[in-house]
């Protein structure tokens, strides 16, 4: 889902802070028609296997500047200097994609209009089918995006729904079998960063409390979430 494009980037350029975008969810989607992607100093795109298409790991690194893509290629083979042999003046990492993958990746490419829409149609069905529920609530697209839909999120708040909760949706859920996830924790509540210095308010520990992912992979049958839905419907 395209964030608030405008407004960071305005403040980056204001107090000269390079943007760098994480796209790694976000291929497909756009903002004011611009795909996502392309708007970082750098961006990174993820083509982790469960990502909209993939090379079951890895990703993309872009930029419009060239001297930052020949210094990222250099560093990402080893740090290789233009010499027969093997010569090294500084450090480098072994993060090259292999053709292989490479190929898998640029083969899907080709369908990536086709994923966004099915991804697109498993929003449209859960929320068509599920936006009545009371406390149920989905993420609208922002102002001027265009959003992939790589995963259907919702919101339950139990002050509104009568008691459900995230958790006794993704138990029930599971109990048949079907697997759905708390949206992500957010940094500062993770234990590894429990001594670093937090700033800002609830927002994203809010969502964490009240957000579930629910089953969205492109080749979801009508049937498979007819039966996702009914079993919220039947728990709520
Ligand atoms: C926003 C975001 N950033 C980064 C990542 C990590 O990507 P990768 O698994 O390719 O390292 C993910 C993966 O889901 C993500 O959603």
């Amino acid at each position: 889902m395209p964030c608030k494009l405008d407004e960071i980037l305005y403040l980056c350029e204001k107090y000269e802070v390079p943007f760098i975008e994480d796209a790694a969810e976000a291929l497909g989607s756009t903002y004011r028609g611009k795909k996502l992607g392309s708007f970082g100093e750098m961006s990174v795109i993820s083509f982790n296997g469960n990502k909209i298409i993939t090379t079951s790991g890895g990703g993309a690194l872009l930029s419009s500047k060239e001297n930052l893509i020949t210094k990222a290629k250099f560093l990402a083979s080893q740090a290789r200097e233009d010499a027969v042999h093997y010569e090294h003046a500084e450090t480098g990492y072994n993060y090259r994609m292999s053709n292989i993958s490479a190929g898998i990746g640029r083969g899907q490419l080709e369908v990536i209009e086709e994923r966004v829409n099915q991804r697109r149609a498993n929003y449209y069905f859960y929320e068509e089918r599920l936006k009545n529920l009371p406390g149920l609530t989905f993420q609208e697209e922002t102002p001027n995006s265009f959003s992939n839909r790589w995963l259907t999120a919702i919101l339950i708040d139990p002050t509104l729904s009568g008691g459900t909760t995230r958790g006794s949706i993704r138990k029930h859920l599971l109990e048949e079998n079907i697997e759905s996830r708390p949206v992500w924790k957010p940094m500062h509540l993770q234990p590894v960063f429990k001594d670093a210095a937090y700033f800002g308010g609830n927002v994203a520990e809010g969502i964490f409390e009240k957000g579930l992912c629910l089953p969205s992979g492109s080749g979801l049958t009508s049937n498979e979430i007819e039966r996702i839905i009914h079993m919220i419907r039947i728990n709520h």
